[in-house]
C-alpha cells in the first residue's frame, strides 16, 4: 500500500479557549487533490497553516511522507517541511522579475537554474514572459508564476488557500484546471482550502466538509454532493426544499405521497429534503395533474409566484396549496411560466434525503 503524502491526524487548535480546530484527521495520496471546503470561520486556514508548520497545534500529529513534522514535542520548521504554498495573498516579490522569482525556492548552481526555471515556466505556459515584472504581468498570470514559485522546490505536499479567489470567472475556471494538470503532473498531494462548493467539486478527488472545527464529512465530490450526513451539509450546496413529515410504521405521509423512513420509530418529525433541480414539474389539466407513479409519488399543486430566467435554466418559485409553503425549482430554461399559473410538482423519489427534522 502506497504511503500517505500528507497525514493529519487528531489535530485541534484553540484560540482565547476558544476550539477553532477539532479533532481533524484526514490523509492525503500522491497526485491526489482534497479540499477543505466549509463556511467562513471554520478553521480551514487554521488546519493548514498548522499543517505548513506556521502555527503550532494543541495537540495532534502531521505526517508527510510517513515522516513526522510535527507532534507534542516535535515542531519541524516550515521550510524543512517539502510543502509548498499557494494563499489567496500569494505575492510575488515585486523587485524581481519572473526569472528571479521562480528561481527563489530552487537551491543549486546558477547556471543549473536557468534550465529549471525555464521548464518550470513553460509547464505553467509562461516562458515568454521569463524577463518580465510582476506588475507588468495580469492577475491570472501572476498566479501562474506564483504556481511554478511553489512547484520550483519539488514540494511532497502543495497547500493551498483560496488561491483563485482573486480572480473573475471565467479566468478563473482555467486556471483552475490548468493548476490542477500541473500539479497532478508533479506528483504532488494537495490541500486546497475553499469556501465555493463549486470550487471544490471542480478540483477536488475528496471533499472534506468542515464545520465549527469538525469535519463532518468526508468522500468524492459525487457522494458528499447526493448522499450528504445532514440538511445542513446538503444546504451548502445548493438550496433546499423541505417538506415536514411524521414517521407511521416506516412510512411518512406528505401532500406528495408515501416517503419510506425504514428503521426510524414511530412519531419521529422527520424532514424530506430535495434539491430544486430534483422537482419535476407538469402540466394543470382542469383542476387535475399527472398520475402518481412509483418514481415521482403524488403531485401536489401549487402557484407560480417568481420565475427567473438565468440563461441555461429557470428558477420557479411555487407557493403550495397545501399550506402556502414555498418551494422551488429549477429547470431548463425553455420552460419560464408566468406568475399566477397553476402547476403540480412532483419529487423525484431517488433524489429526496430525509433527516430527522430540526438539523438546521
Ligand atoms: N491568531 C488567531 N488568534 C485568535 N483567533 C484566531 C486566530 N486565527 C484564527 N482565529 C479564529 O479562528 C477561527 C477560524 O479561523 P480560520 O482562519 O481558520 O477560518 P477559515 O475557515 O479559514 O475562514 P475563511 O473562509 O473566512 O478564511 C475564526 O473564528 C478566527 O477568528
Ligand atoms: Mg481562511
Amino acid at each position: 500500500m502506497t504511503t500517505p503524502r500528507l497525514t493529519i491526524s487528531h489535530l485541534s487548535k484553540s484560540f482565547d479557549g476558544r476550539q477553532v480546530v477539532n479533532d481533524v484527521s484526514l490523509s492525503v495520496m500522491p497526485g491526489q487533490v482534497t479540499c477543505l471546503l466549509g463556511p467562513s470561520g471554520c478553521g480551514k486556514s487554521t488546519t493548514l497553516r498548522a499543517v505548513a508548520g506556521v502555527e503550532r497545534p494543541d495537540s495532534g500529529e502531521i505526517h508527510v511522507d510517513g515522516v513526522m513534522v510535527c507532534d507534542q514535542t516535535t515542531m519541524i520548521p516550515p521550510e524543512d517541511r517539502s510543502i509548498g504554498l499557494m494563499f489567496q495573498d500569494f505575492a510575488l516579490f515585486p523587485h524581481l522579475d519572473v526569472a528571479a522569482n521562480v528561481a527563489f525556492g530552487l537551491k543549486g548552481r546558477k547556471a543549473d537554474m536557468r534550465g529549471q526555471v525555464e521548464n518550470l515556466l513553460k509547464r505553467v505556459g509562461m516562458l515568454r514572459h521569463i524577463d518580465r515584472y510582476p506588475h507588468e504581468l495580469s492577475g491570472g498570470e501572476q498566479q501562474r508564476v506564483a504556481l511554478a514559485r511553489a512547484l520550483a522546490p519539488k514540494p511532497k505536499v502543495m497547500l493551498m488557500d483560496e488561491p483563485f479567489s482573486g480572480l473573475d470567472d471565467r479566468l478563473r475556471d482555467d486556471i483552475r484546471d490548468e493548476t490542477l494538470e500541473v500539479l497532478k503532473d508533479a506528483g504532488a498531494a494537495v490541500l486546497l482550502v475553499t469556501h465555493e462548493p463549486a470550487e471544490a467539486m471542480r478540483m477536488a478527488d475528496e471533499i472534506a466538509l468542515m464545520r465549527a472545527g469538525r469535519i463532518v464529512q468526508r468522500g468524492a465530490p459525487y457522494n458528499i454532493y447526493n448522499t450528504p450526513v445532514d440538511l445542513k451539509a446538503a444546504q451548502f450546496f445548493s438550496d433546499i426544499n423541505v417538506i415536514k413529515g411524521t414517521v407511521e410504521g416506516a412510512l411518512t405521509e406528505t401532500p406528495f405521497g408515501q416517503f419510506l423512513a425504514p428503521g426510524v420509530p414511530d412519531g419521529t418529525q422527520v424532514d424530506i429534503c430535495i434539491r430544486p433541480q430534483h422537482l419535476k414539474i407538469d402540466f394543470d389539466r382542469g383542476g387535475r395533474g399527472p398520475l402518481p407513479t412509483p418514481a415521482d409519488g403524488t403531485p401536489a399543486r401549487g402557484v407560480v409566484k417568481r420565475a427567473r430566467f438565468m440563461g441555461s435554466e429557470s428558477l420557479v418559485e411555487f407557493v403550495m396549496d397545501f399550506d402556502g409553503s414555498t418551494l422551488k425549482t429549477q429547470v431548463p430554461s425553455v420552460f419560464l411560466p408566468k406568475p399566477g399559473t397553476p402547476l403540480w410538482l412532483m419529487i423525484r423519489r431517488d433524489r429526496c434525503f430525509v433527516f430527522p427534522a430540526g438539523g438546521a
